[in-house]
């Protein structure tokens, strides 16, 4: 056992001491996830539980290592959903891989902040190589750059406010940004985070296929320009979280081509389908965009935190970000400014992790045709849970399987509209409560509909069939329940 019983006023332990407690970090993780398609999907505990097991004052005196490691294991990672789960089909999973996290384990330990060349020449050279690695996957020109920053939210943000700065010199008044109404949540936080009121926000209607409608959006333009506002920027979706839809890509390049405005397209979860071939035809005109974020910490499989924005003029993000304090002033006087990158001005952070350092890692070790092949898997499930519910009958699909998102719900012949909807909560409810699969609903077009992302490679095709007849399980066995269909459903 590691003694922690006397004060230790350096925080450290010897090496042999460092040793066991790192294996048994690693014996903990490697039995976790060789277990993980034996455990159930979801688990949870209520506050009241938690609150019994986990409030204390801040002990004075230190524990043991291991026992402390048996709690966080027992307490509190038992209690949450795993999102590299191979039956985690909720949100956007986060399938993640072990060598990722050895990456990010490597990463804290050295504690490196690629902040700037001086302090991180190596870790920064790597940022620039594996950014380099997305632009050329994303197909935009050589002379873009990009940065690392947590995730999608903040790559969104990290590439308005380049627009902001680029287009607009920071004046944004009367400016409108345009998007569809499936556009994602962050979208409308960060603009309203950099300080654009609901009036500069045009949310365009989208046509049955979710997809922006680009007369909408013509017009929306006219009017707006017609009315005196200044519209500067368009960000389009390649990859809806609702259905996997994406905007009319080439088409919206060229309005905005024509219309001198910024193209932004937040393919957070969709962009990594360009590996495969069918995702780069569904993706065609993404690389004409101005800005693009993207985010390894879900389809190129990297432990959360990890989202990158690329600009399509590397120079854009140190005109955008750049702020040079004196006491930084070795990080560039009298240094190289052409051949060291500071990333530090290149984004909001200024101490920031090695998150290039996980991604880099897995493409070395992995290889890109693995990659290719683990996104193409994830295009493949979905297309194959769809042939399954199809074939179960009792499902009716909402959106087909695109991107690895497919949205369905149970058929239930005489139920209005309504009651369907409460059919599908509790569908969902009771699943999440048998935790075989996680799977989330979301509304489509007014109804309540079951969503799977299943872009975890490492699931086997019989556990997404057994996911499917759960579902259909519990369809049946609500339908036939007597009384009102709507009521204690999820009893
Ligand atoms: C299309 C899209 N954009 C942005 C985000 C936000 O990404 P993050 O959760 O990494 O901040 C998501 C998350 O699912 C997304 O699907």
């Amino acid at each position: 056992m590691t003694d922690s019983s006397k004060t230790n006023p350096k925080l450290e332990f010897d090496a042999e001491s460092m040793r066991r407690m790192g294996y048994s970090v690693v014996d903990m993780i490697v039995e976790h996830l060789s277990a993980l398609p034996a455990k159930p999907a979801s688990s949870f505990a209520s506050r009241e539980e938690l609150e019994a097991k986990l409030r204390e004052p801040p002990p004075a005196d230190g524990s043991p290592f291991e026992a402390v490691l048996e709690q966080v294991r027992d307490d509190v990672l038992a209690n949450a959903m795993w999102a590299n789960h191979p039956r985690h089909f909720a949100w956007v999973p986060g399938p993640s891989n072990f060598v990722g996290a050895m990456g990010d384990a490597i990463a804290s330990a050295y504690n490196i902040s690629p902040t700037s060349w001086l302090e991180a020449s190596g870790p920064s050279q790597v940022e620039l190589v594996v950014v380099d690695w997305l632009r050329a996957w994303c197909g935009l020109p050589e002379g873009a750059g990009g940065i690392f920053v947590s995730g999608g939210s903040m790559a969104n943000l990290t590439a308005i406010a380049t627009a902001r700065r680029v287009k607009l010199a920071d004046d944004a008044r009367g400016a409108v940004v345009y998007c569809s109404e499936q556009v994602h949540s962050s979208v409308v936080r960060n603009l309203r985070v950099l300080g654009f009121t609901p009036g500069q926000i045009h949310e365009v209607a989208v046509g049955e296929d979710l997809r922006i409608s680009l007369s909408a959006l013509r017009e929306a333009l006219r009017v707006d320009r017609e009315n005196g506002l200044r519209p500067f920027c368009v960000i389009a979706t390649a990859g809806t979280t609702n259905a996997g839809a994406v905007d009319p890509l080439p088409a919206l390049s060229e309005l905005c081509r024509a219309e001198d405005l910024w193209f932004h397209v937040d393919g957070a979860y969709g962009a990594a389908a360009v590996l495969t071939e069918s995702g780069k035809r569904l993706l065609r005109g993404m690389e004409r965009a101005d800005s693009l974020a993207v985010d390894p910490h879900k389809w190129l499989f990297q432990p959360f935190e990890i989202g990158c924005c690329l600009v399509r003029d590397g120079r854009w993000l140190a005109e955008t970000f750049s702020e040079r304090p004196e006491y930084l002033q070795d990080t560039w006087v009298g240094r190289d400014a052409e051949q060291e990158i500071n990333f530090g001005e290149h984004g909001v952070q200024l101490t920031r992790g090695f998150r290039a350092l996980k991604l880099w890692m897995t493409v070395k070790v992995f290889g890109e045709r693995s990659l290719r092949a683990a996104v193409q898997r994830g295009i493949d499930n979905a297309e194959a849970m769809e042939a399954y519910l199809l074939e179960l009958g009792c499902f009716e699909i909402i959106t087909p399987a695109q991107l690895g998102v497919l949205t369905f719900r149970y058929r239930a012949p005489g139920y209005d509209l309504d009651e369907s909807n409460a059919l599908t909560r509790a569908i969902y409810d009771a699943n999440r409560r048998r935790g075989f699969s996680m799977l989330t609903t979301t509304i489509i077009r007014d109804m309540q509909v079951l969503r799977i992302c299943a872009i975890n490679p490492r699931v086997e095709d019989a556990q997404l069939r057994r996911s499917l007849e759960i579902l259909a399980e519990i369809g049946e066995a609500l339908c036939a329940q007597p009384g009102d269909p709507r009521l204690e459903r999820s009893s």
